[in-house]
Formats: C-alpha cells, sequence, structure tokens
C-alpha cells in the first residue's frame, strides 16, 4: 500500500511516498528557515504564505513517474502545529482527494516523529517508549500497539527545542539554535559554567525555562563573552538538557517495564543527546531506536507512516475527522508508574 504524507504543521514544507508505512519511496522536505532568520523564530503568517507557495511543488517533485491510481491515500498533518500552516496542508490533501478520490486521512504531527525510525528500522516494534523532542514539543509517550499511544509526560513550559533556539538567541549565535549550539558545544567544556538540572522528581515532566532563565542570568555576571566563554555557556546548557532527557527517559521505560525506546523530533539530531541515549541505553540493555538527524526533523515520510498504520485500522479511521487541531494531544497514561529517584 502506498501513502503520499503531506506536512506543513510549521516551517517546512514537505510530500513524501511511503510503502507500507516503512519503506521511502521518494521524499521532498523545502525548509523556511532562511524566510525565518531574521526574525530568530518561525513567523506564523510568513510560514502559512510560503507553505501555499511551495505545497504543489513538494507534492509534483514526489509523485513524478508514479500514477495517482498507485497511490491508495493521503496523509496529511492536522495538528498540533500554526492554524494557517495546517490549514494549507489540509485543504491541499482534500482537493487532491476530492479530484482522485482517494481517502484522506488526518495524522497527528507528534505519532510521526514518535514512530519516524520505524523507516529507516523496520523491526521497532511496540511495546515502547517513545521520546519526542521537538522544537514545539518535548514528550515520553508509551506506545503499546501500533496506533495506540498513550502520554506519560511532558514539558510544563518551553520545548527542549525551543530553548535550545532561544539561548542561541541570547548567545546572538543565529537560528535555528539547535544545530548551532550542538556544534559549538563541541568546543567547550561544561564544567567551566554549571546549569542547574529541573529533574521535578516523581513526575515524568520536563521544565526547561528556569535553565533558559539561568543562562540570561550568568550573561549578566559582567564577565566577557569570549569566544571561549560561549562554548563553554553552550557546552553546559547543552548537558544541562541532555542529562535530564536521558536520565528520565531511561528511567520511565524502566518504569513500563519495556524493553525498546525510540527517539524521535529534531532535538534528537543533536550529537551530544544522541550518545548520551546510546551509551545509557546499552548500559541498561535497551533496545534503542533513533532516525538519521534528516528524518529526526519535520518531514512527510513520518506522516505517510503513520496514515498506514491509521488505514489499516478502521476503527481509528472513524474516529478521526478531518479537523484541523492546533493543539492536538496524545491522550495520558492512566496507568500506575512507579515513580523515580535521581
Ligand atoms: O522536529 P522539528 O523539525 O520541528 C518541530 O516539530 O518543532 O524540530 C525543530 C527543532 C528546533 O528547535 C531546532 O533548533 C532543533 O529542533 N534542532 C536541534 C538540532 N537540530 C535541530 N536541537 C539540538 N541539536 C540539534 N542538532
Ligand atoms: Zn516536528
Amino acid at each position: 500500500m502506498i501513502v503520499l504524507g503531506i506536512e506543513t504543521s510549521c516551517d517546512e514544507t514537505a510530500a513524501a511516498l511511503v510503502q507500507d508505512g516503512k519503506k521511502i519511496l521518494s521524499t521532498s522536505v523545502s525548509t523556511q528557515i532562511k524566510l525565518h532568520q531574521p526574525y530568530s523564530g518561525v513567523v506564523p503568517e510568513l510560514a502559512s504564505r510560503s507553505h501555499v507557495l511551495l505545497v504543489n511543488r513538494v507534492i509534483a517533485e514526489v509523485i513524478k513517474g508514479v500514477p495517482f491510481k498507485k497511490i491508495d491515500a493521503i496523509a496529511v498533518t492536522i495538528g498540533p502545529g500554526l492554524m494557517g500552516s495546517l490549514l494549507v496542508g489540509k485543504m491541499t490533501a482534500e482537493t487532491l482527494g476530492y479530484i482522485t478520490g482517494k481517502p484522506v486521512i488526518g495524522v497527528n504531527h507528534i505519532e510521526g516523529h514518535l514512530i519516524s525510525a520505524l523507516l529507516e528500522n523496520e523491526s521497532l516494534k511496540p511495546p515502547f517508549l517513545g521520546l519526542v523532542v521537538s522544537g514545539g514539543h518535548t514528550e515520553l509517550i508509551y506506545a503499546k500497539s501500533w496506533g495506540e499511544y498513550y502520554l506519560i509526560g511532558k514539558t510544563r513550559d518551553d520545548a527542549a527545542g525551543e530553548a535550545f533556539d532561544k539561548v542561541a538567541k541570547m548567545l546572538k549565535l543565529g537560528y535555528p539554535g539547535g544545530p548551532i549550539i550542538d556544534r559549538l558545544a563541541k568546543q567547550g567544556d561544561p564544567s567551566k559554567e554549571t546549569f542547574p538540572r529541573a529533574w521535578l522528581p516523581g513526575t515524568w515532566d520536563f521544565s526547561f525555562s528556569g535553565l533558559k532563565t539561568a543562562v540570561l542570568y550568568r550573561l549578566d555576571d559582567g564577565r566577557k563573552l569570549t569566544k571561549v566563554r560561549l562554548s563553554n555557556l553552550a557546552a553546559s546548557f547543552q548537558e544541562s538538557v541532555v542529562d535530564v532527557l536521558t536520565e528520565k527517559t531511561i528511567q520511565a521505560a524502566r518504569a513500563l517495564k519495556v524493553k525498546t525506546i525510540a527517539v524521535g523530533g529534531g532535538v534528537a539530531a543533536n550529537s551530544a543527546l544522541r550518545k548520551s541515549l546510546k551509551d545509557k541505553a546499552f548500559s541498561h540493555n535497551f533496545k534503542l531506536f533513533m532516525a538519521s538527524p534528516t528524518l529526526c526533523t519535520d518531514n512527510a515520510a513520518m506522516i505517510a507512516s503513520v496514515g498506514y498504520f491509521k488505514f489499516r485500522s478502521k476503527k481509528l479511521m472513524k474516529m478521526n475527522s478531518l479537523k484541523v487541531q492546533p493543539q492536538m494531544h496524545i491522550r495520558s497514561y492512566t496507568g500506575k508508574l512507579k515513580s523515580f529517584k535521581i
């Protein structure tokens, strides 16, 4: 079964063809980074206008040479994300569905990140614990079976990626901040500028706004912002984020008694986080699945993949009405979990 995926929830316009939820046949991502760079963040109105200009182009690119009759369904992100941007994808998918008679499936963007590692490693199978860590979200999700997902914990304020972007802005490093801090941190010594970690004991939630404020206050200490100090600050900030993400993910997987961890979302492209998760997963005997960096950031292959699983499950199809939901979320886990101590 071939699904055409369409993704326009934030600042990437993307399309992809995916077979049986796992095999990428073609993919195209048009990023708007340059457009938003002068503002150090995504400007919603500019994003949606740009999606209008680009969406047909990325779709044409991925379906080139493939007759539409070979495509079984169209999957499109309906939330969470920016209202105007989501509407562009939804209207495009609905119009295509109307013209071609193909079913249109609305997809939760977070579910896309959750199962993105499957696109490169078919052996990923539920049950697993997912860490979705991006510019808009930081969530621990229990995947009980394909399509049955429960939220274990989430950020109470900033997403990890948002903290990376804002700290990079404070340090005048540019946008998006994540990849820049990642590179700079490699030259820094985290022990020279220590920052706090918000463990929020007894919960599986995260918090990154205090860390962001701690960086801001540190910049006010009157000391010169030399190149060396900049890289030390980047390394220390990054280490605080990575420590909390890694430790809480490992402890949540232990509490859930799952053997597998899957990681996705833009921040999962971070080299320090990848190393830390690999080391800890290895020492605790977990199987770790991480999408490669290009599939960690927003793309439409992961949306087509979720669409495939929804299409297979008629029950989920009925529940899913194509309505844009900027605040779309994953239902909370209600089972008992052992709390953790750090
Ligand atoms: O998943 P994504 O493309 O979009 C959202 O759904 O939010 O994630 C974008 C976020 C941005 O905040 C960006 O700074 C961050 O992912 N990011 C990184 C890295 N690459 C992208 N953060 C840390 N290290 C990276 N290498
Ligand atoms: Zn995303």
